[in-house]
């Protein structure tokens, strides 16, 4: 029996992955709970957004098809502060494995620091985004990485395999 209820107590908790279960999402800079009330409306409830809210895992990542505009999302809101390749402008630098705020290497970080924000220019993107955007722009910035794939821990084993690191090109489109 104790055995069970420790692994009761793992499931309600939270094993952070030992236990299948929906992700907790904290804001970044001060741990409080994040939920979506403050979503825009449209774009709530996608495959991509169930899903991940669900698991915590983004389909679009390494989606061919979303790509394109996975691409055009990130030039138009967050190039500007971070580079075109995620290299840091006036915002730190995406596109290696080094963070201010170490949740972002997982997913689940990278939406809440986009969600609810981070401190000065790095405002929360809810009233700027959807929710399935904030997923596109997020695909985009782990497209952009250029850390060895097994320290990509966002993506699946299989697209760990595929993955390439990112080697931006002098101005020339990806
Ligand atoms: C107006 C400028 C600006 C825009 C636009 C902006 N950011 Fe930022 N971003 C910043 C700054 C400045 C920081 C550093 C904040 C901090 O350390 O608290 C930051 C921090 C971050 C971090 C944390 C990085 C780390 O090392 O932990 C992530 C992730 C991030 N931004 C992603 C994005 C994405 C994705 C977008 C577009 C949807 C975006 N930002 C748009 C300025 C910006």
């Amino acid at each position: 029996m104790r055995h069970l209820s420790l692994a009761v107590i793992i499931a309600i908790f939270g094993g952070g992955g030992v236990v299948a279960q929906q992700p907790q999402f904290f804001n970044t800079v001060d741990g409080s709970p994040l939920n979506f009330d403050d979503a825009m409306e449209e774009g709530r409830d996608t495959e991509a957004v169930k899903e991940f809210l669900e698991t915590g895992v983004n389909i679009y990542n390494e989606n061919e098809e979303v790509m394109k505009e996975a691409e055009d999302i990130y030039n138009t809101m967050c190039s500007g502060c971070h580079g075109h390749y995620g290299e840091g402008k006036i915002g730190p630098g995406l596109n290696d494995d080094y963070w201010t705020y170490p949740q972002n290497e997982t997913d689940v970080g990278l939406f809440s620091t986009l969600y609810g924000g981070a401190t000065g220019q790095m405002g929360p993107m809810w009233g700027s985004l959807t929710l399935d955007e904030m997923l596109l722009a997020m695909a985009w910035v782990r497209h952009l990485y250029t850390g060895e794939p097994d320290t990509a821990g966002w993506l699946t084993p299989e697209q760990q395999e595929e993955f390439t690191p990112y080697k931006p090109k002098g101005g020339a489109e990806e």
